[in-house]
């Protein structure tokens, strides 16, 4: 693994530029395009089926063979084994959900959920995490930083905490992040500056900061980061017996994971790993759904590597001048500027892509949803399954179909949306559809029994 068979590139259909797998970059100096981790596949020791990635699982005892990122490595070789930074990330599960498959209308087995809550830190962004800390360690780095809806946050603070290998910056709106995000910066130790503005204002003050400082920046502008993000792929396909689905649904924030899983299945492809590719879905929240707006209703399309960007432009333009804020419950992907637009969009012509947008409404009864089939998920993870209810609606995805949706972040990130949902705390507002009120009893043994007895 060294910096000859890996490298970084522009995205774009324009002169390519190269760069070192040692340059610390989070854009093309000389297009200010994003960047893309490349390698010379030809030099690079690719198992020839992904099956063989199998004999990792009777090695567990190597830390980089327990890693769900790093048992894949040979997937993404931009990193010297010695510089690996792992915490054991990966350890998450693919589970069929008879009960969420019967909410949007699926015939029964078809309905997967990729469960990353079950990350060290809560959340998918441990995935992208470890590969990005490694990066920083193989440069060097002193500091990393990051703005956040609150799960990046988490996930850099616990890796530069716990390995003590760097500081942490984080930098997060005012307002609108869930405690449980919170408490995991300041509980790591994490210089935690809350912007007085909202996440689009934080990324964009952290992207000069670094630049100003010579900070590392750990937003999924970072190409590494993405890298480590392919393995949730990985695992999906592991978890179906390396049988490709026919959707992955996944929500859409800065569009770091939908951008990953489309630049995942390219490679495969082009491996001869996999020989078909699963169409993709990205799910806004309506209150933020740039994407959408963008793709569905504007017609943009990655266009062979040449968006229109005046049209990107112009809309960023347009939302400016009508001091247009996103605005959702699902805080995580509370974003109107997602930095890896064009990325996604290269992703949504790999994969034959779809984007829909679904409300806050429409989530937080999904979540309801893969909670009472026994998972528990944040807001924004469960607008996959309301988006995947939205496109069987409308019979783009088929009954028969095999369906993943990915559960980008734990249900204990954000435990204020769960009991409103469920207690109608919020004046006014009338019952939810599946709410789980719990019941106030008198303190004695009778009228305890006879509410028990009423819910047998
Ligand atoms: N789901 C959760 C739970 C998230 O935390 C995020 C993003 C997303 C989905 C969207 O993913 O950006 O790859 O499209 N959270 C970021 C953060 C922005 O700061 O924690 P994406």
């Amino acid at each position: 693994m060294s910096q000859d068979i890996a490298f970084q590139t522009n995205i774009g259909s324009g002169p390519s530029h190269s760069y070192g797998i040692q340059d610390v970059l989070t854009a093309c100096p000389s297009t200010g395009q994003l960047l893309d981790v490349r390698y010379d596949w030809n030099r690079v020791p690719v198992p020839s089926s992904l099956k063989e990635f199998e004999k990792r699982w009777g090695t567990r005892n190597n830390p980089l063979d327990f890693s769900g990122v790093w048992r894949f490595r040979e997937l993404f070789p931009f990193a010297p084994p010695e510089q690996i930074v792992t915490i054991g990330e990966g350890q998450t599960i693919l589970q069929k959900s008879e009960h969420v498959a019967r909410y949007v209308g699926m015939n029964p087995g078809g309905l997967f959920l990729q469960y990353e809550g079950l990350n060290p830190s809560g959340s998918f962004k441990d995935n992208g995490m470890t590969a990005a800390t490694t990066h920083a360690r193989m440069v060097g780095a002193r500091i990393a930083a990051c703005a956040s809806t609150g799960n990046t946050s988490a996930s850099l603070a616990i890796y530069a905490g716990t390995t003590g290998l760097m500081r942490t910056v984080v930098f997060v709106g005012s307002g609108k992040i869930a405690f449980g995000k919170l408490s995991q910066a300041l509980d790591y130790g994490a210089l935690t500056l809350q912007i007085e503005g909202d996440f689009d204002d934080a990324l964009k003050q952290v992207r000069d900061v670094c630049r100003e400082a010579g900070i590392y920046l750990c937003n999924s502008v970072n190409p590494f980061r993405l890298e480590g993000q392919k393995s949730i792929m990985y695992r999906v396909l592991e978890g179906l017996g390396w049988e490709v689905p026919d959707w992955i649904v996944v929500p859409g924030g800065n569009l770091g994971n939908s951008s990953a899983f489309g630049k995942a299945f390219a490679e495969l492809k082009e491996l001869g790993l996999i020989d078909r590719i699963p169409r993709l879905a990205v799910i806004n929240a309506a209150g933020a759904n740039t994407l959408y707006e963008l793709y569905e209703k504007k017609g943009l399309r990655w266009n062979n590597g040449s968006p229109d960007t005046a049209l990107i432009r112009s809309f960023y333009e347009q939302m400016d001048r009508n001091n247009h804020r996103a605005n959702t419950l699902a805080s995580a992907i509370e974003i109107n500027r997602p930095v890896n637009l064009e990325k996604c969009l290269r992703a949504l012509d790999i994969c034959d892509g779809v984007v829909r947008d679904v409300s806050d409404d429409e989530i937080l009864d999904a979540k309801a949803q893969v909670g009472a089939g026994g998972f528990g998920c944040e807001p924004a993870s469960a607008a996959s399954v309301a988006g995947t209810k939205l496109l069987r609606q409308q019979g783009i995805i088929a009954p028969g179909d095999r369906v993943v949706c990915i559960l980008t972040g734990h249900q204990l990130k954000d435990p204020k949306a769960t009991v409103n949902y469920h207690t109608v705390a919020e004046a006014g507002q009338t019952r939810r559809a599946f709410a789980n009120q719990p019941v106030l009893v008198p303190n004695n043994l009778e009228s305890i029994l006879a509410v028990i007895k009423k819910f047998r």
